[in-house]
């Protein structure tokens, strides 16, 4: 039978396709999870230099309650409005400062919010590494 001789290497990939496939999709599986885990774990993370200036300037006195660093910083960002528009960017900052020196956690949390809220995602695709301060 001179067909028999050559059916097992004609079956051959096909039985390594099959054996592989539930292996590559837990690989697929696995990359997807690792993924989805990273994207989670980025999403509150400083993806550009002010961002990364904010953690300790504003995040940390913010978290202790000192409102002397938190008017400081927010002055700071309020001098600095990026170029482009950013209409209300001091004027949130500005009155994050004023709020700090009032000692008034919910309106400085306000200003925050208020401009993380405008500007964030924005800012991020605009100066992705611009140096601050
Ligand atoms: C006038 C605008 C403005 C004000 C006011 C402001 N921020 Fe931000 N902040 C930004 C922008 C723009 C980013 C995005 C930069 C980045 O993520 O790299 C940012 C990012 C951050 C980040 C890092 C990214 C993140 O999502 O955690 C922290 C922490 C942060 N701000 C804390 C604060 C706190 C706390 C306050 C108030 C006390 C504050 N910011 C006030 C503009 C502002």
């Amino acid at each position: 039978m001179p067909s028999r001789s050559t059916r097992p290497l004609r079956r051959h990939p096909r039985r390594v396709l099959r054996s592989r496939t539930p292996f590559v999709s837990v690989i697929l599986a696995a990359l997807l999870a690792t993924a989805a885990v990273s994207g989670l774990a980025r999403a509150g993370d400083p993806k550009t230099p002010l961002g990364k200036w904010m953690k300790p300037n504003m995040g940390a006195p913010l978290a202790g309650e000192d409102y002397d660093a938190l008017k400081k910083s927010l002055d700071l960002v309020a001098g600095k409005t990026p170029k482009g528009d950013y209409p209300q960017w001091s004027a949130m900052a500005t009155a994050g400062s004023a709020a700090a020196a009032k000692q008034d956690l919910k309106a400085v949390k306000a200003s925050c919010k208020q401009c993380h809220d405008a500007y964030k995602d924005k800012y991020i695709k605009d100066f992705p590494d611009q140096p601050f301060p």
